[in-house]
């Protein structure tokens, strides 16, 4: 005699029910079980040889909300041809759709699939007229009813010509096919004998009661094992999205590093992003194609004269800094436009502008701005870190071991520096990391020493190491990934699968 469990008999019946085969949905519906306790029960049963567990890749074909709606009633154009059949033939269409309790945005639809089944044509404008005596079930209407009675199928367990009505349903939205991994039950032969002649139920307890044990009724029940190696349900804790964690990590190594961090507006004047770092106003970076202006308001407002004044000359003559500027007028409206900031390094030569003396070490991980395309290396918004060192006699090469240093928390250890050019330092350089999985070196940060025509009218008196470069990449290094827009899609089972620790 085989024994089964309540749930296993339960399983099996609702198999049974439907046709001896089908998918796990389906079954939970029909017998009431959790989608736990089936696949349990499932595994026993197959474990027992009386079912089959087949998992494959399959389109599977499920009812949408309205679709639901018309299996139960019947599609919008059945309803009104049996309408109108019961008005022998010919009525005003108004009175058929009564008649018939179609919703009016369903009129439409109805006339139009009677027009095109050819079950009915509409005469003159009101009148609905029927073409046939009789309209057997349509193909359509066998898949919905067959969906009715089974929740979802695999598209090849439809014969052919209701394939091409899944295709048709699909179309009027009524059904939705999607590829899923789906676990089908199939009742074998054994089972199938055993659910003919009737299966012994043995009812088990799952939780010992003070009950059974001061009855002394425990001696009698059956209690259930428990399976200590089965699979529980996954569960999906709430955590911080990976691409914060990387950021809360850059602020981690920078405080340990003994770095204080500053903020600033994500809207600043064109003065502080260009003009105070010695961007002339024609710079081609200023233009159009790579900064965000903003249409309203368009300006704020300079800082004190003495700081703009000390801006203007030293772009137009150098000033007082040694050099020669840039020799164009400086015009004080283009520096007063808003910008949405494209770099963060705004924030520290405003910061410097208010703290002169050494020593000083602060940096900000803040999102910046730039008008590019969205590709799988770019975004039009990002982060980027950003770090100053001022202190007397302060070098580069304090400024690259201060960068090893940093990137190394990263776990990346073969950072090579080369020189390269910003407006804003002199000497400069670009940090640059080799990837072994990509067999390529990747960009890391651009950096190097506040010149002259930067510091001085800022009014500062000692070197100045800065560096600045992207978030992303590193988060990207960090997670793996090798497209940047993973970081901004919210794509579930990618957050899901991402390690709340690194
Ligand atoms: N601001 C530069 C950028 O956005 C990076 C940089 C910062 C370079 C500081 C030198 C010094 O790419």
């Amino acid at each position: 005699m085989v024994e089964l469990r309540e749930n296993e008999q339960k399983t099996l019946l609702a198999l049974k029910k439907l046709g001896g085969k089908a998918l796990v949905d389906p079954i939970i519906e029909v017998s009431g079980l959790a989608h736990a306790a089936v696949m349990r029960a499932a595994l026993t049963l197959s474990e027992k040889k009386l079912i089959k567990m087949h998992k494959q890749k399959q389109q599977v074909v499920e009812l949408t909300a309205e679709g639901k709606q018309h299996a139960l009633v019947g599609l919008p154009e059945r309803r009104m041809i049996n309408a109108l059949m019961e008005s022998s033939g010919t009525a005003p269409i108004k009175t058929v759709a009564q008649k018939a309790g179609l919703e009016e945005g369903f009129v439409p639809i109805a006339l139009g699939w009677l027009h095109r089944k050819g079950w009915a044509t509409v005469e003159g404008k009101q009148t609905l007229r029927a073409q046939k005596s009789e309209i057997p079930v349509e193909a359509d209407e066998k898949v919905l009813l067959t969906l009715k009675d089974r929740g979802a199928l695999t598209l090849d367990e439809l014969e052919n010509d209701l394939q091409d009505a899944v295709a048709v349903l699909k179309g009027r939205k009524l059904l939705e096919v999607t590829d899923k991994t789906v676990r089908k039950l199939e009742l074998t032969e054994a089972g199938l004998q055993l659910v003919k002649k009737g299966v012994d139920i043995v009812s088990e307890v799952s939780q010992l009661t003070p009950e059974l044990i001061m009855s002394g009724k425990w001696r009698e029940t059956k209690l259930r094992k428990f399976d200590v190696a089965a699979a529980g349900p996954e569960s999906y804790p709430a955590k911080v999205h990976p691409l914060q964690q990387v950021i809360q990590k850059a602020r981690e190594v920078f405080l340990e590093l003994g770095f204080t961090e500053i903020r600033g507006p994500l809207v600043e004047t064109a003065f502080w992003n260009f003009d105070a770092l010695f961007q002339p106003q024609d710079h081609p970076a200023r233009e159009m194609m790579d900064t965000f202006y903003l249409a309203n308001p368009k300006a704020g407002s300079l800082p004190k004269k003495t700081v703009v004044n000390a801006v203007a000359k030293t772009h137009e003559n150098g000033w007082t800094t040694g050099s020669k500027g840039w020799g164009y007028r400086w015009s004080p409206e283009e520096a007063k436009r808003l910008v949405m900031r494209t770099h963060t390094t705004a924030e520290t030569i405003k910061y410097l502008s208010r703290h002169k003396n050494p020593p000083i070490k602060v940096f900000s991980v803040d999102r910046v701005y730039r008008n590019e395309q969205v590709t799988y290396k770019n975004t039009a918004e990002f982060f980027q870190i950003e770090g100053i060192v001022v202190d007397k006699g302060v070098t580069l090469c304090d400024l690259i071991g201060t960068l090893k240093t940093f990137y190394a928390r990263f776990g990346l250890k073969k950072v090579r520096f080369w020189p390269c050019y910003f407006p804003y330092t002199e000497p400069s350089a670009e940090a640059t990391v080799y990837v072994p999985k990509m067999k390529r070196w990747i960009e890391l940060c651009g950096m190097g020493m506040f010149r002259p025509e930067v510091l001085t009218p800022m009014g500062i008196k000692y070197p100045v190491l800065a560096w600045g470069g992207g978030l992303e990449r590193l988060a990207m290094l960090e997670l793996g990934i090798e497209d940047i827009r993973q970081l901004y899609g919210n794509n579930l089972g990618w957050i899901r699968r991402t390690p709340v620790c690194q």
